[in-house]
């Protein structure tokens, strides 16, 4: 198993690239099964993730040609023979339930195994459901199974109960295909969610509202073929300007709209960074060490859990305490024993955690837990003097391309060991 060994202590400085995003990606390629015409995608992120979605639609009969190279691929639904996503996907990548909404909406039928629980809490998909249904399906549960069915989905007014991401789209995606306008109300307004709906406009879906509470659909007979491009990532994006506020350094990020990241700017001024916003860029310069800041999570446009674990490592070395709360997620702080290991200060309370700044962390061998809790180690390590070794950084591929390239192209000390 791959580890990333790490020798800390070094300001990072310079510009990196950042890919297309992941949380983009999934939902716009399971949106494929919308439509029997191929597909054309660029700027694809290279991640564990997206080839378990790949696998998932070539599992169910997808044509995946050309396959990923060069973030580019093209998905063609023409000839899907299973309307299933088994247990060993889904277990894997969370994210596959969203395949519910446009199997149901296409064939009529859909069977996803029910997720269960996850290292960051339990995650049900009860608001994903209910949204379903409302559109006409018939939802039961067997054998650990949602059998989903509908002869064709029927357009209706959905209130989801909290802006959840994930039955957002799940629920867009079917209304695209169902009969009639749908009304979508406290809807999830991340940006991902406006990126799926260009990529379902540019297949001919009719949809109005994405990225504010209500979004508008009228459903259509069928849907075609598109070519589009993925938009940058700005959870990737924050990651490595958090390593520059963490490291004393300055740190450009390329490729993406800095007005996505409003929420999380907001904290790397507060933190006493110079912030320097360009049309397709942004540049976060640190002057001192940071300054310590108060933190909750929210949805979009609140500042994202997504980003949490990442600032923490960087408030482990603030010159004060800083408090940060979350509130998506109910055991979101699987980074804090292994942050405490680099002598960090951190107490945890509930659903806050109270880190006191300390001058220096020391380097240490770690054990990565989820995706960006795995990031947090990692900016860990390029804090503290002395060597980190990171473990298990497979959590870290599900979401990071190429992220010991990008690191060492900043100056960090940084390489895989197998
Ligand atoms: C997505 C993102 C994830 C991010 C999260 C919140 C992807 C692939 N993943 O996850 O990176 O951290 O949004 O921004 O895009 N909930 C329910 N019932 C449901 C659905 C959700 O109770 O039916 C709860 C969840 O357990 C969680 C909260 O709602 O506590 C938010 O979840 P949601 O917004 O759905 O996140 P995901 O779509 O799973």
């Amino acid at each position: 198993m791959d580890k990333m060994r790490i020798r800390g202590g070094i300001a990072l400085r310079g510009t990196v690239e950042v890919s297309g995003s992941k949380n983009a990606a999934l939902p716009i390629l399971i949106s494929t099964l919308l439509t029997p015409e191929a597909c054309r995608f660029e700027r694809v992120p290279d991640l564990e993730d997206i080839q378990t979605t790949l696998k998932l639609l070539g599992q169910m009969g997808a044509a995946i040609t050309p396959a990923l190279d060069q973030n580019r691929v093209t998905v063609k639904c023409d000839a899907i023979s299973s309307q299933e996503a088994p247990y060993d996907l889904v277990r894997k990548m969370r994210a596959s339930v969203v395949v519910l909404g446009p199997l149901l909406a296409r064939f009529g039928r859909a069977k996803v195994s029910l997720p269960g629980g996850c290292a960051i809490g339990a995650r049900p998909i009860n608001f994903h459901l209910a949204g379903l249904e409302r559109l006409g399906a018939a939802v039961e549960l067997d054998q650990g199974y949602v059998i989903a069915e509908a002869k064709r989905l029927t357009g209706a007014k959905i209130v989801f109960e909290f802006p959840s991401v994930g039955a957002t789209e799940n629920v867009l995606m079917a209304a695209v295909l169902a009969r009639g306008e749908s009304v979508l109300e406290n809807c999830a307004r991340e940006p991902e969610i406006v990126d799926l709906a260009r990529a379902l406009r540019a297949m001919g879906a009719e949809i109005e509202g994405e990225g504010t509470e209500v979004i508008r659909v009228q459903g259509k007979a069928a849907l075609h073929g598109c070519d589009y491009r993925i938009m940058g990532d700005r959870i990737e994006a924050g990651t490595y300007l958090a390593a520059g506020l963490a490291t004393g350094g300055s740190v450009k990020v390329n490729g993406l709209s800095p007005t996505y990241m409003d929420s999380i700017l907001a904290k790397f001024e507060d933190a006493g960074a110079k912030v320097v916003r360009e049309a397709d860029g942004v540049q976060v310069i640190a002057v001192t060490r940071p300054r310590p800041i108060d933190i909750k999570t929210l949805p979009y446009p609140g500042f994202p859990t997504d980003m949490q674990a990442q600032f923490m490592a960087a408030m482990a070395v603030a010159e004060g305490a800083s408090v940060i709360t979350e509130t998506i997620f109910e055991n979101r702080f699987m980074h804090v024993p292994e942050l405490i290991r680099l002598g960090a200060d951190i107490t945890v309370r509930g659903n806050s955690a109270l880190i006191r700044g300390r001058p220096k962390l020391l380097g240490a061998p770690l054990m990565a837990t989820d995706l960006r809790a795995s990031a947090s180690l990692v900016l860990g390590g390029l804090c503290a003097a002395g060597e980190t070794v990171v473990n298990r950084i497979y959590h870290l591929d599900r979401g990071y391309e190429s992220m010991e390239k990008k690191l060492a192209s900043l100056g960090a000390d940084i390489e895989r060991i197998s």
